[in-house]
């Protein structure tokens, strides 16, 4: 969602670091951006809707310079898509803001500044948080620092924030709560970011604000920073190691297709630390040993695909360590009636590590009694691992396809380490067990590879299906949440309408809706089910419908024209659902391909959704 960059050089333009930062942000998803730079005349500023692009030739062409300046990505909350609620903000000609976040008393701020007599441009909750400093701004003689500090104590809700005055060529203030900021630090030159892949080009060098610091800064770094108590603090300067490359296409035509590609080896990156380190308590915190003796049962809270790595999960859980295991979506979660267990332990999963409602589900979890917690993130030092009492972190990284893939299928390999890891300590797995799911994990990376190379047959499937306008998923047990993935992939990227069923379920409603345009996508492996999935696909095929289904070998299917099939090329086992996705993954691509839909950044979606 929103991103949020600015900076101060010494004596050179910001305005490369703006837009090259907010090109950086763009994966996020957004709707319109704009920078603002201090110049002798006036705070100058740019804003577009649509590609940061537009924005950028617009700045150009204006031959806008300085070296202080903030820029933003909006993605449309408090009013349209348009250019007067595009950030930033003004007050005034003197006080230019970019915020994250939402002020949820906006309204009652607005009308209280409204009294004052500032006048409101935009319909956007942040137009207050301008006017807001601007006003402290004048009543604290000029002082950025103060000016904000003050104003803050006005703001109910989340918000990152970075600000700069008219008045003061040099400097700049930020301020977080709830939404993720960090400064960065080069030579001669300070930047801030709500992103680190924002500043990697320029500096490794990053320091994460807490909720509640204010920090001033200038081209040396920060001058002076407050936490959330008043107090001077200092938080630590670290060196991102976030590759370069991992934020660029490289040969590739979309980071979709790049990171479907890299799942080889962010799988093995992930299950190193368990080849390694074997299914060891340790891997997941200092005292997770304590934890999970002490645990008697399991709540994973999440969103999106990130729910469906969870719904996975509470199979291997449930039978591998025999820990009962709930799955909830983090959003409804937060708003019911729970009853608390304090021996349970909250999971949430998360590829950003800042998903608004997974973070807020958290937070309610922890009020309700709850003391563990564990985080499944992909990004370092994000809001959800710092909030919980232990975590493992996937290395998938930097994920930059709003569609979710590597990160879902490392996450399936973190959880079924939990799950291995559970059942050794609970008793229920032995040496030979352990051994055996070694060796499976080990082998895993290249059966994802296997499961690649089916992409010319696949392609071919992706012809027939982009021209339709539904499809059904099946899949049955544990199988059964990766055709949910698969139609969210379909949904996400071609707009195709698609739902997926337990295939039992057929019978009880769906199978009203098959017929010769309805494409039916089995995940039908060599498992205990098969027989029963074998069953459920007569049932279509006696209505008419078209079967496409991915399936092990031996499986003892006979294609014909209206049974398409595609077959990894052994017997998989326990981790067959991870390999099995990347077969709805690269369907999903290729029928986007074919549609020619915008795949990275599909309509309406967001990658990091940091509002409700
Ligand atoms: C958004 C993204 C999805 C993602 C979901 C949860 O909807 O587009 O790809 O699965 O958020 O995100 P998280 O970062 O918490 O995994």
């Amino acid at each position: 969602m929103c991103g949020i960059v600015g900076g101060i050089r010494r004596h050179s333009n910001i305005v490369d670091f703006l837009t090259d930062g907010l090109k950086r942000l763009e994966y996020r998803g957004y709707d319109s951006s704009g920078i603002a730079v201090h110049t002798p005349d006036k705070i100058a500023r740019v804003r577009r809707v649509g590609r940061v692009q537009n924005m950028q030739d617009a700045a150009t062409a204006k031959g806008l310079t300085g070296s202080l300046g903030i820029g933003h990505t909006r993605w449309a909350t408090h009013g349209g898509v348009t250019e007067p609620n595009a950030h930033p903000h003004i007050s005034g000609g003197l006080i230019a803001v970019v915020h994250n976040g939402i002020i949820e008393n906006f309204e009652s701020e607005k009308a209280r500044l409204q009294n004052l007599g500032y006048e409101f441009e935009s319909q956007t909750d942040t137009e207050v948080i301008a006017h807001s400093i601007k006003h402290e701004y004048m009543n604290n003689g000029g002082d950025l620092f103060l000016a904000v500090k003050q104003a803050a104590q006005n703001f109910h809700g989340a918000y990152a924030i970075a600000v700069i005055a008219h008045d003061n060529p040099n400097e700049m203030v930020v301020a977080r709560m709830g939404c993720p900021l960090l400064v960065a630090f080069g030579d001669d030159e300070t930047f801030i970011a709500s992103d680190v892949s924002a500043v990697i080009a320029f500096t490794r060098k990053i320091s994460y604000l807490e909720d509640g610091d204010i920090a001033l800064l200038n081209a040396d770094g920060i001058i002076k920073m407050i936490d959330k108590t008043g107090q001077a603090v200092n938080r630590a300067v670290k060196t991102s190691s976030i590759s370069l490359a991992s934020l660029e296409l490289g040969g590739y035509n979309h980071f979709m297709q790049k990171e479907i590609y890299e799942q080889p080896k962010a799988i093995s990156d992930t299950a190193e630390v368990f080849l390694d380190g074997g299914f060891d308590a340790i891997n997941f915190g200092e005292n997770a040993e304590t934890i999970f003796k002490d645990i008697d049962s399991i709540k994973i809270l999440a969103c999106g695909t990130s729910y469906y790595s969870a719904l996975t999960a509470k199979y291997w859980l449930e039978s591998i360590a025999k820990i009962r295991t709930d799955v909830e979506i983090a959003s409804e979660y937060r708003y019911r009636d729970v009853i608390a267990n304090p021996k349970e332990l909250i999971i949430t999963i998360s590829q950003s590590g800042e998903t608004l409602d997974t973070m807020e589900a958290l937070k309610f979890a922890q009020n309700q009694g709850h003391k563990y917690s564990l985080s499944i993130c992909n990004v370092m030092e994000s809001a959800l691992p710092r909030a919980s009492t232990l975590v493992l972190y996937t290395r998938a990284g930097a994920e930059i396809g709003v569609a979710s893939t590597k990160a879902f299928t490392t996450q399936l390999v973190v959880l079924f380490g939990l799950a291995v890891t559970l059942g050794k300590l609970r008793g229920f797995v032995d040496e030979a067990m352990e051994q055996d799911f070694i060796a499976q994990l080990r082998h895993l990376p290249n059966d994802v590879q296997h499961a690649l190379n089916l992409e010319p047959q696949i392609v071919a499937w992706a012809s027939k299906f982009a021209a339709k306008p539904s499809a059904l998923f099946l899949g049955r047990g544990i199988h059964y949440p990766i055709a949910l993935e698969g139609a969210l992939k379909l949904k996400e990227i071609t707009y195709i309408h698609a739902e997926a069923y337990p295939a039992g379920e057929l019978k009880h409603g769906p199978l009203a809706l098959v017929d010769d345009n309805m494409p039916v996508v089995v995940i039908a492996p060599n498992d205990a089910l098969l027989d029963k999935v074998k069953a459920n696909m007569q049932e279509v095929s006696a209505r008419g419908g078209e079967l496409f289904v991915f399936t092990d070998l031996d499986t003892e299917f006979s294609a014909d024209d209206k049974v398409h099939l595609i077959r990894t090329p052994r017997h998989i086992g326990v981790l067959s659902p991870i390999v099995h996705t990347v077969g709805v993954q690269l369907l999903s691509y290729h029928c986007a391909l074919a549609k020619g839909t915008d795949v990275d950044k599909p309509r309406n979606l967001a990658k990091s959704v940091t509002v409700e």
